[in-house]
């Protein structure tokens, strides 16, 4: 009897022990992003929304065939336009660091060429040279670490692969939001193009576009062909 309660107070601190790290490793950012998931399904795919993504989709320059990566895909909310363009011979990585978040998108899309991996950006467990091109939509600014997702990105990208870092406002009008918002995405900003270019440089990509307007936010890379 003695003997049964030691092991189980054993196995009782060893399951408490193991599981603690788990809660703890949640970073404010994550626990933030599991908190809006519900609601940034709402409002984030409202009409004004979706039309604003189908107009910007073709600046993404996606073809058929393509593997694409969606960093930082939410509740998936790209994933539809991203598939379409690919078509079945296609494929739609989707990763985000928010269970709440790849939940919901798990829940939507079930498809054979789409998969969802819960991953940080700073380290995606996807082979080096596997994707044509990344969208990093409506996120870039919330990665801590901007030269090592950078680097992760350049890292997985084919040689001549497109990186898409793509907001639905400028870098000023997005930054002033973030701050209204506060919290854990308070001091969360987007570079101005210029700041941009020299990160694209500095992680070896060459630089194509660098649009900061008011109500949209593309800039584009390509990794050189070695
Ligand atoms: C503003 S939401 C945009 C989601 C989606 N792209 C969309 O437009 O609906 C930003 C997303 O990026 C994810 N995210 C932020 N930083 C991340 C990181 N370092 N690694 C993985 N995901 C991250 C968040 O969990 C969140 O789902």
């Amino acid at each position: 009897m003695k003997k049964t309660f030691y092991i189980f107070t054993f196995v009782f601190l060893q399951i408490c022990l193991f599981s603690i790290p788990v809660y703890a490793e949640k970073s404010e950012k994550e626990i933030f992003f599991d908190n809006a998931a519900n609601n940034w399904e709402k409002s984030s795919t409202n009409a004004k929304e979706l039309s604003q993504i189908s107009e910007v989709i073709d600046y993404f320059g996606l073809k058929e065939g393509e593997t694409v990566l969606d960093a930082g895909c939410g509740t998936g909310r790209l994933i539809p336009f991203l598939y379409t363009n690919v078509g079945k011979n296609g494929y739609v990585y989707g990763i985000d660091f928010s269970q709440e978040m790849l939940r919901i998108a798990k829940q939507k899309y079930h498809n054979e060429n789409i998969s969802f991996i819960k991953a940080d950006i700073a380290q995606i467990p996807l082979s080096s040279e596997s994707i044509d091109r990344i969208i990093c939509f409506c996120t870039f600014p919330h990665i801590d670490n901007k030269m090592v997702a950078l680097s992760e990105f350049h890292r997985l990208l084919k040689p001549s692969g497109i990186l898409v870092i793509c907001n639905l406002l400028g870098s000023k009008e997005l930054n002033d939001l973030h701050k209204k918002i506060g919290g854990a995405v308070a001091n969360d900003t987007s570079p101005c193009a210029e700041e941009m270019k020299r990160l694209f440089l500095e992680s070896n990509f060459i630089p194509l576009e660098l649009q900061d307007f008011q109500t949209s936010y593309l800039m584009t890379a390509s990794k050189p062909h070695y």
